[in-house]
């Protein structure tokens, strides 16, 4: 799927928090899924409509499990559910319920035709109170808190086959439901990894048809083309250095596995997180093709705003440096959509033949251009990056490095997270503002990396970021940036994009002039330790088709 540019900003949740841009079940009443608390959110609506007006989105926490205990005639989702047939069934035919936050709950069989237009119509009518963005789709593995269901399972070959693989609890029907259970299109046994699937299936078509335009869906359950409607998180880490450093190779993987938008919670989810680590994920965090800074119940805060000065100027300073490279990093959602590349990328996609790449991973690059080398140790203040062979610029301030292929010391200081572009490429970026739709309508800035022989190339697909099928439709602009040539432009309507300036790195000699559309440009500057030619957000002058 192509998501939609908002999706792509810095979110920020936290179970336990009464009003955040993001709910986790604390909004629902008696953590009831569809329903908003009437003492605490009753001004949910409000609230909501308050973010739009602010340029800000809201998404909200919806499990899969519907509670089965409340009065006949209060709870329409069950009710009308139980009426509909749309709930997983025990092997004699009833209605199967497990046990998740709100006690006792029924689990919708999204195999069921039925199923699927009934969600349609829970998450319709819910958005009519609570004009929601977009849904978080958690405990979909199905996740229960009994084993199997209520009343356990019948003792049958599925619920206890020959031979078990060695699963936490011993049983396949541990934490979930009893494997013996019926869906419409088999045994909950055939279809038990499918959930989270076709859960993200159902939302992502009922997102569609109730808001009309690009629909958000993260999903802690997963399975092969679940890219196609929705994002994925790595679910509960822990706050500790460990998982920070796992959280690579998770991000990269779910790249190659066809879901580009997917992110580890940001300064972890179990524990108290602490200010240098929190730091330092939140600087890795902002090159996470998703960005949630998530966090349990009983921890600490670890919001940007609860630490100190130093500790929030690294943190604002990262999320800034994210913001101005949201149209690279759409353009390569782009690609991922038409092409399935991916976003994240590790580093052997890129450098097949580069035997040293073939173990990294604690680099990774965005799409082929980008290297970002985090801190991933307590206490460090440098860190040994491999460069691959060829020339890499600091993204900060475009010093070369000629690398044969090599391991080099870099000053890591806490404010600092390490980017570099690969000789030859161009990487459009915009002004950050506070918010994507600020940034969005800022001018633009190019960052072009020159090779050794004076090229470099980049480009750019731009739409309005929230439409469902634009590029199915032609309704976007695709522009090809080139180093030393004319470029190119698809689908030219460009109206209203500015660009407000240019960084080239690598340029051997001080330029003698700039020439901008016809005139020459008299405020650039040259670098002569760092070879920088710059002509930055002084003049903005139109993109001409
Ligand atoms: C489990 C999820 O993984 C976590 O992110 C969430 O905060 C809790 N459920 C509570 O809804």
């Amino acid at each position: 799927m192509m998501p939609p540019y908002w999706s792509l900003g810095f979110h920020l949740c936290r179970w336990g928090l009464p009003d955040v841009q993001w709910n986790d079940l604390d909004y629902a009443d008696k953590r009831r899924v569809f329903t908003f608390d009437p003492q605490r959110f009753v001004d949910l609506p409000d609230m909501v409509k308050e973010f739009h007006q602010k340029g800000m989105k809201y998404i909200l926490i919806l499990d899969p499990g519907i509670s089965s205990t409340s009065p006949p005639g209060t709870y329409p989702p069950f009710d009308e559910g139980q009426r509909r047939g749309v709930f997983i069934r025990n092997s004699t035919g009833q209605t199967l319920l497990g046990k998740v936050w709100p006690g006792p709950t029924a689990f919708p069989d999204f195999t069921n035709p039925e199923t699927q237009s009934w969600w349609e119509d829970c998450i319709r009518e819910f958005h009519s109170r609570v004009p929601l963005d977009g849904l978080w789709i958690d405990m979909n593995e199905p996740a229960s808190f009994v084993q199997g269901s209520v009343e356990g399972c019948p003792d049958s070959d599925l619920d206890s086959p020959p031979y078990v693989p060695p699963v936490i609890g011993g049983q396949l029907n541990t934490g979930t439901l009893c494997m013996s259970a019926q869906q419409n299109l088999s045994t909950h046994y055939n279809l038990h990894n499918l959930y989270g699937l076709t859960e993200a299936s159902a939302t992502h078509s009922a997102l569609v048809k109730v808001r009309g335009s690009r629909p958000f869906v993260l999903s802690r359950s997963s399975f092969p083309g679940i890219g196609r409607f929705s994002g994925v998180w790595t679910g509960d880490v822990r706050s500790d250095w460990e998982q920070l450093r796992y959280s690579i190779p998770a991000v990269l993987l779910f790249g190659l596995f066809g879901v580009p938008l997917v992110g580890a919670d940001v300064c972890g989810f179990g524990g108290d997180t602490t200010e240098e680590l929190c730091v330092r994920w939140t600087q890795l965090g902002a090159f996470y093709p998703f960005m949630r800074n998530h966090n349990d119940k009983p921890n600490a805060p670890q919001e940007p705003y609860v630490f100190g000065q130093e500790a929030q100027t690294a943190m604002r300073s990262a999320v800034m440096l994210r913001y101005s490279l949201l149209p690279f990093l759409y353009t390569l959602f782009y690609h991922a959509h038409t092409s399935a590349d991916t976003v994240a990328t590790p580093l052997f996609l890129q450098f097949p033949s580069d035997p040293n790449c073939q173990t990294i991973d604690r680099q990774f690059l965005w799409g082929s251009s980008l290297l970002v080398s985090p801190v991933l140790e307590q206490g460090a203040v440098e860190l040994a990056a491999y460069l691959p062979p060829g020339t890499w610029y600091s993204l900060h301030n475009g010093q070369p490095f000629y690398s044969k292929g090599q391991y080099l010391l870099l000053p890591a200081p806490l404010d600092t997270i390490n980017v570099h572009v690969r000789e030859g490429h161009i990487i459009p970026q915009q002004e950050p503002g506070l918010t994507t739709s600020a940034s969005r309508s800022n001018p633009f800035l190019l960052t072009v990396a020159l090779s050794a022989g004076g090229w470099a190339w980049g480009d750019l697909f731009w739409d309005d970021g929230d439409s469902l099928d634009t590029f199915q439709r032609g309704d976007y602009s695709y522009v090809i940036f080139i180093a030393g040539q004319v470029g190119d432009v698809e689908n030219g309507a460009l109206d209203g994009l500015v660009l407000g300036g240019l960084r080239v790195f690598g340029v051997p000699s001080p330029p003698r002039y700039v020439w901008a559309n016809g005139k020459k440009v008299w405020d650039f500057s040259y670098q002569t330790d760092t070879k920088v030619s710059c002509s930055c957000l002084r003049y903005l002058y139109r993109v001409q088709n």
